[in-house]
């Protein structure tokens, strides 16, 4: 048996339906932010990883699939969104044929040649974004919250933001000699990729996985007191417009970040669930501002993240977050006879290019394989096709949940569908509103499901609330006394001191 390649994935089944359901999430929240869909070549020519990422980082010296091709050209599979985006910027003028900034998003797999272990794989894929033409802090803090809003718009939770100043280039060059000060006694005690680390870019020993819990690499000297005035203040910024941004966020003066292109803002967002393990950072990110001059282009200033789909898949699923898929079917057609079997094929396709998602018989079964197989599919209704109904221009409809039966004009069929799947749909989605709110604010409820309660924070649906819970719930719905209440509160419990004119049991 021929077997994947270490460190990748099929992705079928529901885990694909999950993948989707995030992409989706994914492409309407880049709609509202306006960024545009950019997709750049899966390899590129080694030098624009390289030269972009640093000759000296990990995934370059350690983790690149490099090969050359058949005309003899050094190519490299695509670790990373990042350099080739700017590659693309350059080569394709947008710094002079797009309005500035330019805002690109992207949402494709990534190639680094690493140790699989759980949630660190060989081939990844990434959603990242890149704002190019912006030097404005506040660019910086956009781009966190992008990040942070897909999380929460998915109902992630347990979620940790990170951030810290590299400085400009004057503050990164007196970081580094403070590095180099610190390190030099201790060179004897480090791994050897380190002491080379040591002549070529002291930062990298921060990140080094080897080193990393040594006692050395935790007490060494940390970049925000190296800051000069303009970056310290740049930094000030960029938190006072996370704090506008409602963004919560804490500042991890170890963050460096492994990739050698970063300065002034670097950021992760962590995972906090239990059973993570020990890659639970869900994305991360930075500004670049030297970039897009050290790949040949004009000097620009860049910001952006990237984020893990896998490790958001895995985010999800410790969560228990249920994303609103639907896997059922909506109409299954059978047939039996020949002639059935053509209008079958003509009405199957007219109902799917109506809008419905339409199954039929592909195998020849009989009538009854043929109801099973619908039930396996989770067919809601369906059409059973009879010659002597066709010729009286009819057909039999079943709800496949009610077993109830009609028969109904063909010209009418359209209409049925529509009506009685939109009464199905308002039904679904009570039914999701009860097993959990996934609106991401914060919610005092405590209890996991079957709660419904879209309470005190920002959800506005207010409906279809059946929470009965006693205390803290915050809940504004299921109270009986509607207009006599100044507070809007509810029969449990009322805080809002005011002169409170219902007269629930208990207030
Ligand atoms: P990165 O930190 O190398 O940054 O990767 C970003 C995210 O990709 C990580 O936080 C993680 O979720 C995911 N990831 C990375 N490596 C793996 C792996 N081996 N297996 C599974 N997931 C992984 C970048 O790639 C930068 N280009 C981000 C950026 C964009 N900075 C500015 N703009």
């Amino acid at each position: 048996m021929i077997i994947k390649p270490k460190g990748c994935h099929d992705i079928y089944g529901i885990e694909g339906k999950k993948w989707q359901y995030v992409n989706k999430v994914i492409d309407s929240l880049m709609e509202k932010y306006n960024y545009e869909f950019i997709r750049t070549p899966i390899f590129e020519s080694s030098e624009v990883f390289h030269r972009g990422m640093g000759n000296t980082t990990d995934v370059v010296t350690k983790e690149t699939y490099d090969f050359t091709d058949r005309g003899d050209r050094k190519m490299t599979l695509r670790p990373e969104g990042t350099a080739g985006i700017v590659r693309s910027y350059i080569e394709n003028k947008m710094y002079g044929n797009m309005p500035n900034p330019v805002k690109l998003y992207y949402n494709g797999t990534m190639y680094r040649y690493e140790r699989p272990q759980s949630g660190r794989d060989r081939e990844l894929t990434q959603f990242g974004i890149e704002l190019l033409g912006s030097d404005d802090p506040y660019s910086d803090s956009e781009v966190i919250s992008v990040a942070v809003n897909l999380y929460k718009m998915l109902g992630l939770r347990e979620i940790k933001v990170k951030i810290n100043s590299l400085g400009d280039n004057e503050s990164r060059n007196n970081y580094r000699e403070a590095l180099k000060d610190y390190f030099r006694p201790y060179l004897s005690e480090l791994c050897p990729d380190c002491k080379e680390r040591f002549e070529k870019n002291p930062l990298r020993i921060l990140d080094c996985k080897v080193d990393k819990d040594n006692e050395i690499l935790k007490n060494a000297p940390i970049t925000l007191d190296y800051l000069n005035e303009e970056s310290k203040e740049r930094f000030d910024k960029v938190r006072e417009y996370l704090e506008a941004l409602e963004v919560d966020y804490e500042i991890d003066p170890k963050l460096v970040r492994g990739l050698d292109y970063y300065n002034h803002t670097v950021f992760e967002i962590e995972a906090h669930v239990e059973g993570f393990g020990s890659n639970n950072v869900l994305g991360a990110g930075g500004r670049y501002n030297g970039l897009v001059e050290l790949l040949g282009g004009p000097s620009t200033p860049g910001v952006g993240f990237a984020c893990g789909i896998g490790r958001l898949i895995m985010a999800l699923d410790l969560e228990n977050i249920k994303l609103p898929i639907k896997e059922d079917i909506e109409v299954f057609v059978m047939y039996v006879s020949d002639t059935e079997k053509n209008y079958a094929a003509t009405l199957v396709q007219s109902l799917r290019m109506s809008g419905f998602r339409v199954e039929t018989e592909y195998t020849g079964r009989s009538l009854k394989a043929q109801f099973k197989q619908a039930d396996r599919l989770g067919a809601k209704y369906l059409i059973i096709l009879n010659d002597e109904d066709l010729r009286r221009n009819e057909l039999k409809i079943k709800n496949n949940k009610t077993k109830e039966e009609v028969t109904i004009g063909l010209d009418y069929l359209l209409y049925y569908l529509d009506e009685v799947l939109l009464e199905d749909e308002i039904e679904y989605k009570e039914e999701e509103y009860m097993e959990r709110c996934t609106c991401g604010d914060e919610c005092n409820c405590t209890e996991e499901k079957h709660c419904g309660c879209m309470g005190e924070h920002n959800c506005n649906c207010g409906e279809h609330c059946e929470c009965t819970h006693e205390d803290n719930c915050g809940c504004l719905d299921g109270c009986d006394c509607d207009d006599d209440c100044c507070c809007g509160h509810n029969e449990h419990e009322c805080h809002c001191g005011e002169d409170c004119k219902c007269h629930h049991e208990g207030e």
